[in-house]
This record gives C-alpha cells, sequence and structure tokens, in this order.
C-alpha cells in the first residue's frame, strides 16, 4: 500500500531554495573551513566516486587500509545478489581497531570519551568522567572477561538495555572483543518490546542498570528487564550497573553487579579475530509488519565505513571534539558515537539526558562548557532550539563549533538556515546526512570542505554508492520528478540479513524493484543532480527523526480489550516532522469516549515505549477496506491531515466509510 510521497512532509510545505527574499538557493563551503578540510574540490571528490563505481575493488581495496587486518583479505567483494560479501577472507577485530591499536600507536593518553551526566543545575559543576584510549581499553577488557566468565563465547548475541553512560560504550566494544553480536535496545522501550527484541535475536545475556535519567524523572531500567524477563529464561544472566542509586531486587544465581562481575577480572583481553562477514550487532527497526526486524551488520564493511565517513563527512582533525546527540539505542548512536569516531581516533562527547534540561540551553551550555567541535544531531531537535528562542543560543559563546551535522529526517530549509546563521555563525558548513539503520553509515551526503551545499538537499552520493530515484517499473523519472529511492550498487556497509528471516531480507529491500535495494524512502534529483529526499514511500512512520512501524502500534492497540481494529497513519507536524493518528474500532457493545481515547494512547506506550504514544485517536464504525480486507491506510493519511481523501477509490469496498470518517462519525 506504498504511497508515492508524503507530500506533506515537514520539509516539504516550505517555499524550495531561494524563494525566501533574499535568501541564496546555494551555499559554497566557507573558505577558512575549505582551506584546512581534507577535501576541497568537487572534482576530486567526483573523481573519487566516478573510481569506486569503475573500479570497486581497486577502490575499497585500497581503502580497506583504515583498518588494521589480523589476517589480510582475499577478495574486495563477493556478489551473488542480493547477498554480498566484502573482504572475503580477512580476519580482524572491531575493538582492536577502535582501542589497540591507537593505544600502540602511542595515543593511549589520548582523550576517547569526554561523558557529562543529565543531572545539573546551572553554575554547579556537573558529573562529568573522561576515559582516555588506554582507560577505554582496560575497561572494555576487564568487561570483555567478565562476559566470558558469564558465559558469553564468540557468535553470542548479548542484550544491552542502558543509559547514555560510559559503560554502553565499553559493553558493545566489549562483546565486539569476544566476537559477540551486541544488540542494544534504547532505554526508552517497553518491557514488552525489549522481550520481543531479546528473544527475537536469542540473547543469552543482559547488561542493563538500576536506572536512568530522564529530563529529572527515573526510567526503571530494572525493573523493566525483569518484566521483559519473565518468561523468557534463555537470558540466563543479567549484568547490572549502578547509576541512580535505588535499590533494586537482585534475582540469585541470574544477576550480577557490574562491580561484582569486574572485580576480579584482569585489564587484559586478547581481541578475538574474527572473520570480515562475522556479525557485529543485530539492531532492531521499524518495517512495514507488526513485528521489528534485527537488522544485521557485518564487521569488516560497517566498521570501514563508519571510519570512512567520518573522514569524508566530518572531516575529523585529531583536535576535534566530536558529539553526535543520538542515543546508542539508534543506529546513528552505533555508528557516530562508538565504531566511527573510536575507529578514527576521535575525541567523543557523550552526554546521558535531554539538550534541553534543565534548561532550553543545557545543549549550548555545553557546546561552550566542552569546546565542541563538531555536532550532529536531528532536525527535529533543531526546529525545538528554534521554537525556544535565538536568546538561548546567542548567549553562549559557540566559536569552537566549526561543522554542523543534521540525520534522521528530512531537514526544512528554514530550519537549516537557522542552523546555519544562529548556531554556525555563517561559519560552519552543514552536513545533511541522509542514512538509515540499514545502511550502516551515511550514504548520501555534501563532503564539508568540497560540495556546495542547498538547503534541504542532501547533496549527492559518497563514494561507493551509487542512487537512483526511479518509478514503479524500475526506471529512472526525469529530473525534477518524484519516484522511489534505491542503491543500485552493493556497499560495504550495507545489511547482510534480516535475523532470523532471510527472506525477508530479500522480499522487503531487493524485491520492489528487482536487483535494487529499495530504501521505502521517496526522492527527486533536481536539475544539477542534487538529491532531495522528501519522505517514507512506506508504512513506517518518522517521528522525531525516531522509526516507528504502522503495523507495529496498530497491533498494540488491538492487544487493548476494547479494540477490534486499529489503522495508524502520520500526520504531518511542524515540528516533529510526523504525529501519529491512530483510527480505531471498538468491539460490539465499545463506546467511543475521551478517557478511552487517553487509556488507548496509554496503553500503546506502555506497550512499545513513550515515542509511540498516538498524538491522537480517533474512533471509526469502519475502517476504509479492500473487498479483500485490506485495510486502505492512504486515505486515512488524507483524513488525518484534514484533507478530503483523494486517489482512486474504487477498489474500496464501501465508499461511504469515507464520507463518514472524514466527518469524524464513528
Ligand atoms: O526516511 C529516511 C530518514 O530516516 C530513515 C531511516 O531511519 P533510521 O533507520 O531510523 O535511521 C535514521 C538515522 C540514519 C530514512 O529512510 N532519513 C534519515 N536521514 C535523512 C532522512 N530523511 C531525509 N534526510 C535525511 N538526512
Amino acid at each position: 500500500m506504498a504511497r508515492a510521497g508524503e507530500k506533506r512532509e515537514a520539509g516539504r510545505r516550505t517555499p524550495p531554495p531561494g524563494s525566501l527574499p533574499g535568501a541564496p538557493a546555494v551555499y559554497p563551503p566557507p573558505r577558512a573551513f575549505a582551506e584546512k578540510a581534507r577535501f576541497r574540490s568537487m572534482d576530486e571528490l567526483r573523481a573519487l566516486w566516478r573510481r569506486s563505481l569503475d573500479d570497486p575493488d581497486g577502490f575499497w581495496g585500497e581503502a580497506a587500509g583504515a583498518l588494521d587486518w589480523i589476517q589480510p583479505f582475499d577478495r574486495v567483494l563477493e556478489w551473488s545478489p542480493p547477498h554480498a560479501q566484502w573482504f572475503v577472507g580477512g580476519h580482524l577485530n572491531a575493538s582492536a581497531n577502535c582501542l589497540d591499536r591507537h593505544v600502540a600507536a602511542g595515543f593511549g593518553e589520548k582523550r576517547a570519551i569526554v561523558w557529562e551526566g543529565e543531572p545539573y543545575s546551572p553554575g554547579r559543576a556537573a558529573e562529568e568522567r573522561t576515559l582516555t584510549y588506554a582507560d577505554l581499553l582496560a575497561e572494555v577488557s576487564r568487561f570483555a572477561n567478565a562476559l566470558r566468565t558469564l558465559g558469553v563465547k564468540t557468535g553470542d548475541r548479548v542484550g544491552i538495555y542502558l543509559p547514555l553512560v560510559p559503560e554502553a560504550v565499553v559493553a558493545m566494544l566489549a562483546c565486539a572483543r569476544l566476537g559477540a553480536a551486541h544488540s542494544v535496545v534504547f532505554a526508552g522501550f517497553s518491557p514488552d518490546a525489549l522481550r520481543d527484541r531479546l528473544s527475537d535475536a536469542g540473547v543469552k545475556v543482559l547488561v542493563t542498570a538500576d536506572g536512568a535519567y530522564r529530563r529529572g524523572g527515573r526510567v526503571p531500567l530494572k525493573a523493566n528487564a525483569d518484566a521483559a524477563l519473565e518468561g523468557l529464561p534463555a537470558v540466563s544472566r543479567v549484568v547490572v550497573l549502578r547509576r541512580t542509586g535505588e535499590k533494586v531486587p537482585m534475582k540469585p544465581g541470574r544477576d550480577v553487579s557490574w562491580d561484582e562481575a569486574v572485580r576480579r577480572e584482569s585489564a587484559v583481553c586478547p581481541p578475538v579475530p574474527v572473520d570480515a562477514e562475522h556479525a557485529l550487532f543485530v539492531l532492531y527497526t521499524s518495517g512495514t509488519t507488526g513485528r521489528p526486524k534485527g537488522i544485521v551488520h557485518a564487521t569488516a564493511g560497517y566498521l570501514l565505513s563508519c571510519a570512512l565517513t567520518m573522514r569524508w563527512v566530518f572531516d575529523l582533525a585529531d583536535e576535534d571534539l566530536f558529539w553526535c546527540t543520538a542515543d546508542v539505542g539508534w543506529i546513528t548512536g552505533h555508528s557516530y558515537v562508538v565504531y566511527g569516531p573510536l575507529a578514527e581516533r576521535a575525541t567523543v562527547f557523550l552526554y546521558e539526558g535531554a539538550l534541553n534540561w534543565p534548561a532550553p540551553d543545557r545543549i549550548w551550555d555545553i557546546v561552550e562548557r566542552r569546546k565542541v567541535t563538531t555536532l550532529y544531531t536531528a532536525p527535529t531537535a533543531i526546529r525545538s532550539f528554534i521554537k525556544a528562542g535565538d536568546e538561548h543560543v546567542t548567549r553562549h559563546d559557540l566559536s569552537s563549533l566549526r561543522l554542523l551535522g543534521s540525520v534522521g529526517e528530512p531537514i526544512n530549509p528554514e530550519a537549516w538556515r537557522w542552523y546555519h546563521r544562529v548556531v554556525g555563525g555563517e561559519r560552519c558548513p552543514i552536513v545533511d546526512t541522509w542514512w538509515q539503520t540499514e545502511t550502516g553509515a551515511i550514504a548520501v551526503s555534501p563532503v564539508p570542505g568540497a560540495t556546495p551545499a542547498k538547503p534541504g538537499s542532501a547533496t549527492f552520493p559518497l563514494p561507493g554508492i551509487a542512487t537512483e530515484v526511479v518509478d514503479a517499473a524500475g526506471e529512472p523519472v526525469p529530473a525534477g520528478e518524484e519516484g522511489r529511492l534505491v542503491l543500485s550498487r552493493p556497499w560495504p556497509a550495507m545489511l547482510r540479513t534480516v535475523h532470523g528471516d532471510p527472506g525477508r531480507y530479500a522480499e522487503e529491500y531487493w524485491s520492489e524493484v528487482p536487483g535494487k535495494y529499495f530504501t521505502g524512502d521517496s526522492a527527486k534529483i533536481d536539475e544539477d543532480g542534487y538529491l532531495w529526499i522528501i519522505g517514507r514511500n512506506d508504512d513506517v512512520i518518522k517521528v522525531s527523526g525516531h522509526r516507528l512501524g504502522s503495523a507495529e502500534i496498530e497491533s498494540a492497540l488491538v492487544s487493548h480489550p476494547a479494540v477490534a481494529e486499529a489503522a495508524v497513519v502520520a500526520r504531518p507536524d511542524p515540528d516533529r516532522g510526523s504525529a501519529i493518528v491512530a483510527f480505531v474500532t471498538l468491539k460490539g457493545g465499545g463506546r467511543p469516549s475521551e478517557p478511552l481515547a487517553q487509556a488507548l494512547r496509554a496503553h500503546v506506550a506502555a506497550t512499545i515505549g513513550p515515542i509511540a504514544r498516538p498524538d491522537q485517536v480517533r474512533f471509526a464504525g469502519v475502517l476504509p477496506k479492500t473487498r479483500s480486507g485490506k485495510i486502505v491506510r492512504r486515505f486515512l493519511r488524507d483524513i488525518a491531515a484534514g484533507e478530503a481523501p483523494h486517489g482512486d477509490a474504487s477498489t474500496l469496498e464501501d465508499l461511504s466509510v469515507l464520507s463518514a470518517l472524514a466527518r469524524d462519525e464513528p
């Protein structure tokens, strides 16, 4: 039921670039930035991109020198569509690439992580910790030894359900050190959502904490984990980190505190060499069915692309303080909090809490105090800063910033210009980076010293990435026309499969447009060849940059005893990109009421997590369906947006349903 083009995405309703009086349509790289940048010319960049596609073996064979190999690979790529193997025969270890090699090269005293906790009141020192590369190596080794003592072996899966504290990074790298795949679950997910993911991934050991701080409140992580593990005996051991300090019940024989687990362990743990294709992690994301899918990434191709994009896109310099505001529970946190920056020996800034807690300027206060050089955040956050008022930004000295990034959803040109002017002082380039959980690393983005930016466009594919915008038959559409965004070549950081469901991998990604990877996005290419992402073309909803599945929310709704059927759609929202609107029909005898609507919203939040709470629940007598009984969500999108349903309704079983819904009649 894919719909070509969410025409009402936030980024779409704004005037096209250049239409604002006096605003430039194109922003060339600022000269002072370009002079020091690693890549300075479009010609050089285009030549690199050309070569990456004309001679992928030569290009990637050389590029792979960015990693430390324990055993060199024999072949760059084995492509038997839709299955790719990259760097065949090579052996390496991801944690050794992120730690050991830097320490061995004499950078043990360089700061790897600078962390700040959420609890803070202005004028007081914030809680902070700094770990050098030598410290991080020791912590990771100790925890890897602890995991091994708890029974974790190469090839196992370990669940991680932690707040954004250094131990989250330690736990991920400790898994990588043993060749065990981690499966990080965002700490905002509810017990049910956690259980589904741990169970699907076949997790043996879970690493969690007593609680997490969030906006001054506390999230009971251990209690959530206990609830999730009821009926899930496969998770035989649980490591509990002390964070908020409250007393939590410990189940004898299963639970052990982090401190206890590492107490007798050595700070030396030789990294286990794994095959280039060995699974580094499984990360769950929403798709078009009710079940989230475990995206599997392979060690070498993923790590290499994370490292190279740190150079290409973030122009990383040794003295940078790199702050990606994402949580490690999402792909952005995996790739640009942990693997990319650490593989490239960056200093990562890590902040535990909400960017506007306890005051709207917490983020800018941090940038000023810590002297952040590179800030990578989401359009929703940027729009919330605009709303809060420029004074929260301008009273801080942000002169340490040299580069700004955006990710997760289309950035509307006004937000882009505000970010550029108010935050970046017109001196920092902006990289609007398009990618996905599945692409592993940034795939489309400006290269900041080279690419002239157009606000709202992610510009051009990076080396190794071949983008096309095609119609339903897979044929490229003319410039300026909307179509489906596909990637027509395999790339090193591509997902390898859906955990436990290889059929779904082939079906969801490689069959919509035969032989090409379907991204699920709508896009267009303008007359200058710039790529504009319009939004999702499937039943995935992006709320505040978080990815949710309509079907997932629908199954949460129908698990409520009052609900017969549910259909969930996105409504354009000027702040958060989209808002969630749920249409529900009630079981016999059920009466629509405001308290019931509230109860249903709360039920979804409790079943999946607060990020999935519908903004609106609308009761309906019947839902629009095809004769074969499939709910037609596209009409509901029009109705949710307050528009008259349009498009071909001839497949509907009962046309009168639409007018009743539009009049809001149950
Ligand atoms: O729709 C696109 C949107 O986010 C989707 C991927 O979501 P997820 O797997 O959660 O990964 C988000 C972080 C990489 C894409 O299919 N998206 C991501 N970046 C952009 C974007 N849309 C427009 N512009 C972007 N820069």
